[in-house]
């Protein structure tokens, strides 16, 4: 059976947007026949790096001088071959998911290299992801909105040389709720993230016709204007 680590950012936690999305994806992923370990940031203790001198590459290759819990996370990574990165647009990330892609250094191997004009490494021998898939939810009307999000994990999977399995994006991501309950064209589009776990696990990739039905607009740019500007008026 193959293994992912979800890492869900959202200081809302399971209350939140982005879990209307990474929870229907990891049931189609799990569906499919992959076991998925799910971490919420904010229940983790991760304190930012703070060590000047790159312990994890040049004093002890692999190994972080920070003990909290990434202790927990790190022989997990090591063990899966998908990485969700799932978390909000807060311009461009919460903290605590800030604190956790920085201290993925020490899966890095410190032997550089350039391939495109740019320095890059990859994960040390014994960490298995392969895939780095993000989930990304916004307020905004626009997909643009998680084009920092999108980029920071494309650099990710690029400096770790693996791939990087799309973005799974969902603006206006509230949207999908109306009085706590979820709309009809909510539904549509948690069904579409279950599809999108499934086809990742069963065709190695999620269709372009399922990423758009999962991030198509569910109102116009003009009435979302309207409404958010009401609220200060
Ligand atoms: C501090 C902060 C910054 C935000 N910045 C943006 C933004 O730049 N673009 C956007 O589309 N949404 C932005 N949002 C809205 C959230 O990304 C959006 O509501 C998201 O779906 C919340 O997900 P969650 O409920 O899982 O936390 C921001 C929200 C907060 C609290």
């Amino acid at each position: 059976m193959s293994k992912a680590v979800a890492i869900n950012g959202s200081p809302r936690r399971q209350k939140g947007n982005t879990a209307m999305l990474l929870t229907p994806l990891i049931q189609g992923m799990e569906d499919a026949g992959c076991a998925v370990e799910l971490f919420y940031a904010r229940d983790l203790k991760v304190k930012s790096c703070n060590c000047k001198n790159m312990y994890c590459w040049y004093q002890k290759p692999g190994n972080c001088c920070i003990k909290d819990d990434m202790d927990l996370l790190y022989p997990r990574l090591r063990e899966a071959e998908i990485l969700i990165l799932a978390t909000p647009v807060y311009i461009p990330l919460p903290g605590e998911m800030q604190n956790i892609i920085n201290r993925l250094c020490p899966l890095l191997e410190p032997l550089l290299e350039t391939r495109e004009n740019r320095t890059r490494a990859r994960f040390h021998a014994d960490v298995k992801i392969r895939k780095i898939l993000l989930v990304s939810t916004g307020g905004w009307w626009e997909k643009g909105n998680s084009g920092t999000v999108v980029r920071i994990a494309e650099e990710l999977a690029e400096d770790a040389s693996v791939e990087f399995a799309g973005a799974v994006i969902r603006p206006h991501a509230f949207l999908m709720k109306k009085e706590g309950k979820l709309t009809r064209e909510g539904e549509a589009v948690v069904e579409a993230a279950r599809k999108a776990g499934e086809e990742l696990v069963q065709n190695g990739a999620i269709s372009q016709e399922t990423f758009e039905a999962i991030s198509r607009p569910l109102i116009s740019e003009e009435e979302l204007r309207r409404i958010d500007n009401d609220l200060i008026r």
